[in-house]
């Protein structure tokens, strides 16, 4: 029996392998924001309310007033990933999202909320007044948007599930339960949020406007907390890959073109093992070097982009099992089309990269001034 519904008839206007390289390279980048504002949240939160040092809440300010500048990088860097996936999984994808609709549309309440939220924790830090409650109120939040879109991600590869979903409940109303990958994999991106946060505060350590004393000391606890969760991220990892279904394992090490999402799983192991060793070297030695700060930076955007192709390896391989090929389309390439989307993707890039200039030109007063 066919689980999936009929392929749509109009061709795809590009290349499948096109399709992949955007989506995998917005969504990496996705995931960089996402856990730069689960982890940094977290660490903020905890930094304003536990305020050890004075040091401790120049760093919360500094990363509070950040976050909300990160934001618009979580939501603006998922829409593309979103349009990519839905052309090439489409048929999975908005199954899944129709079935648990209410809580899908609901998304963009939560995040407005979560938005605001954010606004509240920094403003509030900036005038020096107590704000934890509010940054928790926006990690909780985030969280749960977390879940959700894992449920929706995990939920588009059980077509078997689907049927018996729907009859329960056409109303969109409810969560799916049983599926045994679901919980790792929302626990391995929490793991990483405070693993990448960790690591953004050695990157942080780094910048002219701290002094020497709050570089020590964001150096020293970003170090720690990056070693500390890297571990915990690699457990987790594990954890997530040891639950995929044999389908998926047998596909990451024998099949002649997914083997390389397996590589690329090696690849995240070796990167979390470094960027371990570069969070003791900046927690223990704590060292603030311009150096370590770039490493940090570069192992933390290189880790998750071995993790998107891994990630991407095991759905392909788990809708393969249930008779989804995602190559297998018809493809009529309008070149025109493509070829007027990458000028304007490269010359979005390097507005991207002239606003990052001119912002990083700026002269920035200390982080610590008016507290
Ligand atoms: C606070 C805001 C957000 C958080 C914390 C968040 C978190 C996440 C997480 C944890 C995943 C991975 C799920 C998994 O595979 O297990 C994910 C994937 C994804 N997110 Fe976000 N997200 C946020 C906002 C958004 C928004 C606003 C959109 C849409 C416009 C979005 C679109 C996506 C898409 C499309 C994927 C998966 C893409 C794929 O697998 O192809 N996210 N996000």
């Amino acid at each position: 029996m066919q689980l999936f519904p009929a392929v749509d008839p109009i061709p795809l206007p590009a290349p499948i392998w096109l399709f992949k390289l955007l989506h995998i390279v917005t969504l990496a980048l996705h995931f960089v924001a996402v856990e730069m504002l689960l982890g940094g949240l977290l660490l903020a939160v905890l930094l304003s309310l536990f305020r050890g040092s004075p040091a401790s809440l120049v760093a919360a300010r500094a990363m509070a007033r950040r976050l909300t500048v990160v934001m618009t990088y979580v939501i603006n860097l998922a829409v593309p990933p979103l349009l990519f996936a839905q052309v090439l999984y489409g048929r999975a994808l908005y199954t899944s999202s129709v079935l648990i609709g209410l809580y899908w549309i609901s998304i963009i309440g939560i995040l407005t909320l979560t938005y605001w939220l954010l606004y509240q924790f920094s403003g509030r830090l900036e005038k020096g007044k107590s704000a934890w409650w509010l940054g928790l109120g926006a990690w909780v939040l985030a969280g749960f948007i977390a879940r959700l879109l894992s449920t929706n991600m995990t939920l588009m590869l059980r077509p078997e599930a689907w049927q018996q979903m729907y009859s329960a409940s056409a109303a969109g109303a409810y969560l799916p339960a049983g599926d045994p990958t679901l919980t790792p994999r929302w626990l391995l991106m929490l793991a990483g949020g405070l693993f990448i946060g960790g690591l953004w505060m050695v990157y942080l350590a780094g910048r002219s406007t701290f002094t020497a004393e709050e570089k020590r000391f964001v150096a020293g606890l970003g170090g720690k907390v990056a070693a500390l969760f890297g571990v915990v991220y690699l457990a987790a990892g594990l954890w997530a890959a040891s639950v995929q279904p044999a389908a998926v394992k047998t596909g990451l090490v024998h099949d002649s073109l997914y083997r390389f999402a397996g590589y690329a799983g090696y690849l995240w192991l070796a990167l979390v093992v470094v960027a371990v060793l570069v969070g003791c070297i900046a927690g223990f030695a704590k060292v603030s070097a311009n150096w370590l700060a770039w490493t940090g930076a570069l192992v933390a955007l290189l880790t998750e982009i071995a993790f998107t192709v891994y990630r991407d390896g095991v759905r392909d391989l788990t809708l393969l099992s249930k008779g989804f090929n995602v190559w297998d389309r018809v493809v009529v390439t309008n070149w025109g089309v493509v070829g007027i989307f990458l000028v304007l993707f490269v010359a979005g890039l390097g507005v991207v990269g002239w606003l990052v200039s001119v912002v990083a030109r700026a002269q920035k007063p200390m982080e610590g001034a008016a507290l």
